[in-house]
């Protein structure tokens, strides 16, 4: 086996996808408190902005902008090497999320057992399915009364349209929770409540026969659990490696993480199960990461993480090949070369240099403009990756500078902006001066207006636009998409990238103008139509 063939066998790059409270920022901890790469429980910072205000949010920001090594944890265990890639909780900066599930080769979906599948994991399932990223499923807060498992095992199948295989099944929930049975290898984990990392009693019992299930969990629970197995064996065919690592499964598991319970087996089988980094579709071909050149994407850019350097850090997922530090490597967008001096690697709590990478690891870049999202770095092939969409935003504002003695600063601040991916801007069709912004979520807009302020020193302001829908177009026949454009002109936007968008304000004139126009595409990522163009 060649080095690079044992460095990518030895790597797992994942990210954890969970609606907010549902407990990914105690299984992140926990994660690294198992795999040694933090020795005190505290030092993963929650990202709950859904509470915080506005300022408090900005002040997080800038506390994570300092310890930056939270975004992405890369720790060894079991000999290999584990990258977890942090995405953020709040909606509103949900298409940072789906960039960032760009850049992994599996996850891991954290369900609360009493709320079951929420709207957050749902958006996110999509986004999984959209690129047949396998998804292992953890189900957490067995302490609490939660729903009953059957029930959430079908809640899963039905709301994410994935099948199930249950690897551990719990043994009574809330007060009477005893621990998880599990199912591969008939042995019985029993549950002690705290937050000790003490070892789980692992008892290797015969089957559920064994007359030790009585002895340890009492003869009631003993026959809910056979009954369980039974049902289980009849309803859900054995797991099967294939089907999870094509993303048609997912392995389930059920603990509580704040009781560190289930989530050392958790991490175990996720070093057993979890595929090491998969070869990716650029535009032009699929690209392995065994082949010999090194290849790799941004998929996010920090900005202004020290205000008092104007420095930017990129993100590189290496997707083929050995990455060096030093080596001059081909900017594709530009067609320049580009050098590599101090690429950082994330471990656990440090940012340090590295001399190199491999596939699956995530490094970071200092950037002084060059990147945007997006943007494939190569040893010299004209290559491009998809899956790095834009997503259809859901608030349009027409905005405007307001400080006249600052427009260079305003229009660098929102370009900056913009390419870090804080915003998405448009420009007007045949009136590229004005622009209209589109954000997800309206704490969007507020962190643009706060960062155009501390950061450039200038002032925006927005202005309701009647627009509430926007979809990229495209269509095979580019004559029949330019009569379209014209036609409708008053409906065209134009994305940095200068795709075509089309706005409406209301679903049903959407509706209409789909139904009348049925040549031309509507999507509501800009990745169909990149992928199209
Ligand atoms: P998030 O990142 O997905 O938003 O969730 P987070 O880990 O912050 O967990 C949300 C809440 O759920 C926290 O309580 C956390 O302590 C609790 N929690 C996580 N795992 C379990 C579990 O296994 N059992 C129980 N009963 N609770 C769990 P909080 O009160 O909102 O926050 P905190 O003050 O404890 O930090």
């Amino acid at each position: 086996m060649t080095e690079l063939t044992q460095e990518i066998r030895r790597r797992m790059t994942f990210a954890i996808i969970s609606h907010p409270d549902a407990g990914k920022t105690t299984i992140t901890e926990k994660l690294l408190l198992f795999g040694g790469a933090i020795h005190i429980a505290g030092a993963v910072k929650s990202n709950k902005s859904s509470r915080a205000a506005v300022s408090d949010f900005m002040k997080m920001e800038q506390e994570r902008g300092i310890s930056i090594s939270t975004s992405v944890m890369g720790f060894e265990y079991r000999g290999r090497k584990v990258n977890l890639l942090d995405t953020p909780g709040h909606a509103d900066f949900s298409e940072d999320t789906y960039r960032g599930l760009s850049a992994v080769d599996s996850a891991l979906m954290v369900i609360d057992s009493v709320k079951g599948v929420e709207e957050r994991t749902k958006q996110l399932c999509v986004v999984c399915r959209m690129r047949a990223t396998p998804i292992a499923t953890f189900i957490n807060k067995l302490d609490r009364e939660g729903k009953d498992p059957i029930e959430l095992l079908d809640e899963v199948e039905r709301e994410l349209a994935v099948e199930v295989r249950p690897i551990t099944w719990p043994v009574g929930q809330g007060k009477l929770f005893k621990g998880v049975y599990n199912l591969l290898e008939n042995q019985l984990y029993l549950f002690r409540p705290g937050e000790e990392m003490l070892p789980t009693d692992v008892v290797g019992i015969k089957g559920v026969d064994d007359p030790e299930l009585e002895v340890r969990v009492g003869p009631s629970l003993a026959r809910k659990l056979r009954e369980d197995v039974e049902m289980l064996s009849a309803v859900y065919p054995a797991f099967d490696k294939g089907e999870y690592v094509a993303g048609r499964a997912t392995p389930v598991f059920f603990g509580s993480a704040l009781n560190n319970f289930g989530v050392r087996e958790l991490l175990d089988n996720m070093i057993d199960l979890a595929p090491y980094p998969t070869p990716k579709q650029a535009e032009e071909r699929e690209i392995a990461p065994e082949e010999g050149k090194f290849s790799g994407f941004i998929f996010k850019i920090h900005a202004n993480m020290n205000p008092k350097h104007r420095d930017r850090i990129a993100f590189l997922r290496i997707v083929s090949g050995k990455f060096e530090r030093n080596k001059m490597y081909y900017h594709v967008r530009s067609g320049k070369s580009f050098r590599t001096a101090n690429p950082t690697a994330f471990m656990s709590q440090d940012r340090e240099i590295i001399d190199e990478a491999w596939p699956g690891d995530i490094i970071g870049l200092h950037d002084t403009g060059t990147f945007k999202i997006g943007d494939t770095l190569t040893e010299g092939e004209s290559v491009s990756f998809k899956g790095i969409p834009s997503f259809s935003p859901q608030i349009f504002r027409h905005i405007m500078n307001a400080d006249p003695l600052r427009e260079k600063q305003y229009h660098k601040g929102l370009d900056q902006l913009a390419e870090e991916g804080v915003v998405q801007i448009f420009s007007k069709l045949h009136q590229s001066n004005q622009r209209v912004l589109g954000v997800v979520g309206q704490l969007q807009l507020e962190v643009l207006q706060s960062r155009l302020e501390n950061e450039y020193n200038a002032a925006c302001k927005y202005e309701p636009i009647e627009v509430s829908i926007a979809h990229w177009i495209t269509c095979d026949d580019k004559r029949i998409l330019e009569d379209f454009v014209d036609a409708n002109a008053r409906r065209i936007l134009v994305d940095i990238r200068g795709n075509y968008v089309y706005v409406a304000e209301s679903e049903w004139s959407l509706n209409r103008v789909q139904e009348k126009n049925p040549a031309i595409r509507f999507y509501t990522t800009s990745e169909m139509v990149e992928s199209r163009a």
